[in-house]
């Protein structure tokens, strides 16, 4: 089978990870293009990955590189319109989340996605493709914790990298926009439907720049499903250990709990402190593999016609929620989630 050509638009913190899974770690796959505004990634492109074919304009890329598939992972705002000049350019598209970052721009993505259903679409909510996350899903699908009625969800990024979170807090979307969509996605896919209401607030209790920038430092929010069924996000941005993302669903017959203790590896240290787990460091460590399972899957599904396990669907739900959320936190009341 031939090799999928592919460029990647956005060298930013992800995107270099993508960048060089494709060009070292994905079977299938090769890295025929890149695209970038800062001309400092061009170049770690041309030096580090080999790339020849380097583009400071994403439709020149579309236009002229030799490439079968386009990933993006540019500025959330830039997703929408990319994915839809590359699907009507004839590339598959692998996007990161979120699929955009207001309602009219994902409705735009969606139209483009079913204008070619010949050409493979699939969002990067990586967390399906982690391992644990991936072993719960079978689990609860066999019945192993009989009903799910409630999910339980923390995500805190490491307090060592608040001074980037504050200085994007103006234009991050909130708390809940920038942080808590894979967490929406995971009720979702775990509960198998669709949120109804929403309850949150935030608080600030270290980095006042948080809400001086319009934001918080933690958020909460409460759900009710179509079912019935609950859930709780716990978002935040000041672990002083680390990267904590944890994640429990509980069922009429039991519970999973995944990384209730969100840590680096099995090893232990005893010494005059104790016994220590040390904790996983960002997110790049924690869902290494994952970032790779998922383009493997992206990648196997363009060269063979299969329909990725994420839709574009998921990428407007999960905006939409994200929307009512932050609509709940910034009015102080609860929020219907329109169907
Ligand atoms: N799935 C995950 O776990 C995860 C984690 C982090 C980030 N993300 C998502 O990935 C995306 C990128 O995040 P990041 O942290 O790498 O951001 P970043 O700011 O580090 O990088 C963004 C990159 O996009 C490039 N860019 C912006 N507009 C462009 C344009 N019009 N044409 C070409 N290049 C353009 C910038 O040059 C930069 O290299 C965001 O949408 C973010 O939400 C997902």
């Amino acid at each position: 089978m031939k090799n999928l050509k592919t460029g990647v638009v956005g060298l930013g913190r992800l995107g270099r990870v993508h960048a060089h899974n494709i060009r070292y770690q994905i079977p299938g796959a090769e890295l025929t293009a890149v695209c970038s505004i800062v001309p400092a990634e061009l170049e770690y492109a041309r030096s580090e990955l080999g790339v020849a074919a380097v583009y400071a304009d994403y439709k020149e890329m579309l236009a002229h590189a030799d490439m079968d598939a386009a990933v993006i992972v540019t500025t959330s705002s830039e997703h929408c319109w990319q994915i839809e000049a590359a699907l009507d350019a004839g590339k598959h598209v692998f996007s990161e989340k979120p699929l955009g970052v207001d309602a009219a721009q994902c409705k735009q993505a969606e139209a483009a996605v079913e204008r070619h259903p010949e050409l493979t679409f699939m969002l990067g909510f990586m967390r399906r493709y982690d391992k644990s996350y991936a072993y719960a899903k079978e689990k609860i699908d066999a019945g192993a914790i009989g009903t799910p009625y409630l999910v339980k969800a923390t995500g805190i990024d490491p307090e060592a990298l608040v001074d980037g979170a504050i200085r994007f807090a103006k234009n991050s979307g909130g708390i809940f926009l920038d942080m808590a969509i894979h967490d929406i996605d995971l009720m979702r896919w775990f509960l198998g439907c669709e949120a109804t209401e929403v309850y949150a607030m935030g608080a600030t209790f270290k980095h006042p720049e948080f809400r001086a920038a319009g934001d918080d430092e933690t958020g909460v929010a409460v759900y009710r499903f179509e079912n019935g069924a609950m859930g709780m996000i716990h978002v935040g941005r000041t672990a002083p250990y680390g990267y904590h993302v944890e994640t429990e669903i509980v069922g009429t017959e039991g519970t999973i709990r995944i990384s209730a203790v969100p840590e680096k590896n099995q090893a232990r240290l005893y010494n005059q402190n104790g016994v220590c787990a040390e904790c996983v460091g960002s997110f790049p460590e924690r869902f290494a593999e994952a970032y790779l399972t998922e383009l493997q899957e992206f990648v196997d599904c363009a060269l063979t016609g299969r329909a990725p396990g994420v839709s574009v669907y998921d990428g407007t739900k999960s905006t939409a929620i994200g929307y009512a959320t932050t609509e709940a936190w910034k009015t102080g009341a609860p929020v219907k989630i329109l169907p």
